[in-house]
């Protein structure tokens, strides 16, 4: 595999980085040698990594494309990641090409990398943002250029609140951000659980992040709930309201007897709409 030639101010390639773990595990080429490394260690333990990557990034795409088919027409995808096949803003152009999408992501490779790929779509911008600093966030003047606050908005947080502190108070960040949302608007979650998992596995998988740029924590399922407080959990199955928590292959999935994986049991998701 290649090593990654153009590097963003301040990407460390000693230390293995959560976008690029993560663009390994979907089979992408924008990683060093940490985040291999880090990936293999992990799967030593938890042979179902990679296919809980790709399920949580179909949920994602599930979750971007169903909130657009209810009439959504702007989108901010927060912990973006680096550009992969089906990006957020190819999912829901495909319901709607006038849809707006602005990505958001900390890590400096991920902007550098989208916007070489993006920079002359007027329908798409990319910052680089902190989920911690919403104000910063959400007054982002190239944020603010493309979405409207007074309409209802997709906002996606897939697998990035686990990357989020209890000190830095994540239920408090997340009523901020859906807050700030039209009633209308839908929020996508998805966040790496511990529960039911073998304590070597997950003692594993936080000992490599604890040498990444941000540290994993994991959540029990009411603290992920928790996330979601006000908010109505959506799905196809409950378009009105009324839905779960769901593992992440399941939600919208057409067969759940073929859904469920051993990979997509380490990650909780939802929908939920603010009323
Ligand atoms: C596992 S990837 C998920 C990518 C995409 N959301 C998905 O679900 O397919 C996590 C992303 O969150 C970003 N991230 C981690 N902590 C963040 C923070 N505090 N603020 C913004 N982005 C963050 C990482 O740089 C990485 O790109």
């Amino acid at each position: 595999m290649s090593e990654v030639h153009q590097v963003a101010d301040r990407a460390d390639p000693g230390r293995p980085a959560p976008a690029r773990i993560y663009d390994y595990l979907l089979s992408g080429t924008n990683n060093f040698q940490a985040d291999r490394d880090a990936a293999e260690r992990i799967t030593a333990l938890v042979p179902e990594l990679r296919d809980c990557a790709w399920a949580n990034r179909g949920f994602h795409q599930r979750a971007a494309k169903w909130i657009a088919q209810r009439g959504i027409r702007q989108f901010i995808d927060i912990g973006s990641g680096l550009p992969t096949v089906g990006n957020t803003h190819d999912v829901v152009h495909q319901v709607d090409p006038g849809c707006r999408v602005v990505y958001a992501d900390n890590d400096p490779m991920v902007r550098e990398h989208a916007t070489a790929i993006l920079d002359d779509d007027e329908r798409v911008r990319v910052i680089q943002g902190d989920l911690r600093d919403p104000g910063s966030v959400l007054a982002h003047p190239d944020l603010r250029a493309l979405i409207d606050f007074s309409q209802p908005t997709g906002l996606l947080m897939t697998a990035v609140v686990h990357f989020v502190a209890d000190e830095s108070d994540p239920w408090r960040l997340l009523a901020r951000y859906t807050g700030a949302l039209a009633p209308g608007s839908y929020l996508a979650l998805s966040h790496l659980t511990d529960d039911h998992k073998p304590p070597r596995a997950v003692a594993e998988f936080l000992r490599v992040f604890d040498h990444a740029t941000e540290q994993m924590h994991f959540r029990s399922r009411p603290d992920v709930e928790r996330l979601l407080t006000g908010l109505d959990l959506v799905s196809p199955r409950h378009p009105d309201g009324g839905g779960q928590l769901d593992y992440a292959g399941d939600w919208g999935a057409e067969d759940l007897g073929l859904s469920d994986s051993d990979g997509s049991r380490w990650l909780y998701c939802a929908v939920a709409r603010r009323h």
